[in-house]
């Protein structure tokens, strides 16, 4: 089926072209959502992957076709196919839900067509469901959350109200959340999933929180819905009654101007701030706002670093194939979240997790004040066999 058409497309190809032409070119799959939830995640993504082309990609020849997934799991896998089989790209960039990325797994695992996953953080991918052709830059669900289970109990916080959609990530994200916070000491009083992409008012979930006795709360949401949720915990006045942390994405450069004065105290882990105080993140970051005018998220980097390991990967392998696969899980560098290697037990990146204040200033500016950083952390295989 499909491993046999490629191979001998690609040998049919490598016959015909000169081999310097074959060996510098690579046709690129861009699969994120551009429209629904989380299409500015996608272009920030997109914009990330390009400026990572015009850093590196000099001398290269790098096409790249765009699909939408609209966050729907059965679009991405339709786009997953129409990119294989029609485009015949060489490599697929992105996906950010990971209700996305399960879907498409065993496609591309079968076809084995890379996949450099530059959002999703869905864990099964990278534990019992990982595949030599799923390498992801990005995060897990459980990386990120897991260091904050610990860190918020020995900050004097012992019970936890979480709430989170209820899709894979949602589901992830606090339980590596919750698992490690009640292994440290720390109790779950109380848990609400909430509709994805279907929950406008919030308030029915913050009044139970509220009422559950808990010391803080503890959530994951991105995108469209970490604005409406964090501007209507503000609403509800419990940044002193019920202090607000989770993973990163709530209180992401992206959307913080929207949420406004609502995210200022909030406290959140992820791979990467706009505040890491290195040279490879402050040149970025200049490079970033001058050509963007606007401050780098951690999407924008995950499609920078997404794009440097394909550029780099082309290089050391000379064109795409198999040396191209396998350079692709073995290349590492430090980029602007600091050192970056792909975990050739799980293919899921190992990378420092900073845990971070965000500020809003009067003027309704945003900055991030990083607390700590978790150096090099690195999921366990978690049943995962190459
Ligand atoms: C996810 O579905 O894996 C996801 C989406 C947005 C931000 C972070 C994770």
């Amino acid at each position: 089926m499909r491993q046999l058409t490629r191979a001998a497309l690609v040998a049919a190809a490598a016959a015909m072209l000169p081999a310097a032409a074959a060996a510098d070119t690579l046709k690129v799959g861009l699969l994120l959502p551009y429209s629904s939830v989380y299409a500015s995640l996608g272009n920030e993504i997109t914009d990330g992957f390009n400026l990572a082309l015009a850093t590196y990609g000099e001398g290269l020849e790098i096409s790249t076709v765009q699909e939408d997934t609209e966050v729907k799991p059965n679009v991405g896998l339709a786009k997953t196919r129409k990119l294989i089989l029609q485009d015949e790209v060489d490599v697929i960039v992105g996906v950010v839900s990971s209700g996305v990325l399960g879907a498409l797994r065993d496609f591309v695992h079968r076809a084995e067509v890379p996949l450099v996953v530059a959002n999703a953080g869905n864990s099964v991918m990278t534990g019992a469901s990982c595949s030599p052709y799923v390498i992801r830059v990005s995060f897990s669900n459980d990386q990120v959350n897991r260091p904050m289970g610990p860190w918020l109990y020995e900050q004097g916080v012992g019970k936890v109200y979480t709430l989170a959609p209820d899709y894979a990530a949602g589901r992830q994200m606090i339980e590596a959340f919750a698992n490690a916070y009640t292994e440290a000491g720390g109790e779950i009083v109380g848990q609400a999933f909430t509709p994805f992409q279907d929950t406008k008012d919030f308030g029915p979930y913050l009044t139970a929180a509220q009422e559950s006795g808990a010391d803080a709360l503890f959530t994951f949401y991105a995108g469209g819905e970490a604005i409406a949720f964090v501007k209507q915990y503000g609403d509800f006045g419990l940044s002193d009654s019920l202090p607000l942390y989770g993973s990163g994405f709530l209180t992401s450069p992206l959307y913080v101007a929207a949420q406004g004065p609502a995210a200022d105290g909030v406290v959140t882990s992820l791979h990467y701030v706009p505040t890491i105080d290195t040279p490879e993140n402050t040149s970025f970051r200049a490079t970033y706002r001058e050509r963007f005018e606007r401050e780098p998220s951690e999407y924008a980097v995950a499609g920078y670093d997404a794009g440097r390991l394909v550029v780099e990967a082309l290089r050391t392998a000379g064109g795409p194939g198999e040396a191209f696969h396998s350079a692709l899980r073995t290349t590492s560098f430090t980029g602007p979240r600091g050192p970056l290697r792909i975990d050739p037990a799980t293919n899921n990146v190992i990378q420092n997790i900073y845990v971070y204040r965000t500020e809003v200033a009067e003027d309704g500016t945003a900055t991030q004040v990083i607390l700590d950083t978790i150096e090099a952390v690195q999921d366990p295989p978690a049943g995962c066999e190459m």
